[in-house]
């Protein structure tokens, strides 16, 4: 099934790109060019993404955790990886 039209990429291209190590949207969009057109699918990237690799997942749960806990020590990194 198509996600992104714009791009003719579909959701098993997304999903294979998460599971080779894609945990953001603009790696999904770098590696695929998926959400570079009209942005409309970009909701069902990130869907995709939430539910992808558990340790991904686990690893933005942690890095926002540890965010949360020290703000200082993170910068700009961690809310720009939840984007
Ligand atoms: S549907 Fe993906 S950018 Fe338009």
């Amino acid at each position: 099934m198509y996600i992104c039209i714009c791009k003719a990429v579909t959701e098993r291209q997304i999903r294979e790109a998460i599971d080779s190590g894609a945990c953001t949207r603009k790696d999904i969009s770098a590696c695929l060019k998926a959400g570079t057109g009209c942005g409309k699918c970009n909701p069902e990237i990130n869907s995709l993404l939430r539910r992808g690799r558990p340790e991904a997942r686990d690893s933005l749960l942690a890095r926002a955790a540890e965010a949360a806990a020290y703000p200082w020590r993170m910068g700009g990194a961690v809310q720009e990886a939840l984007l």
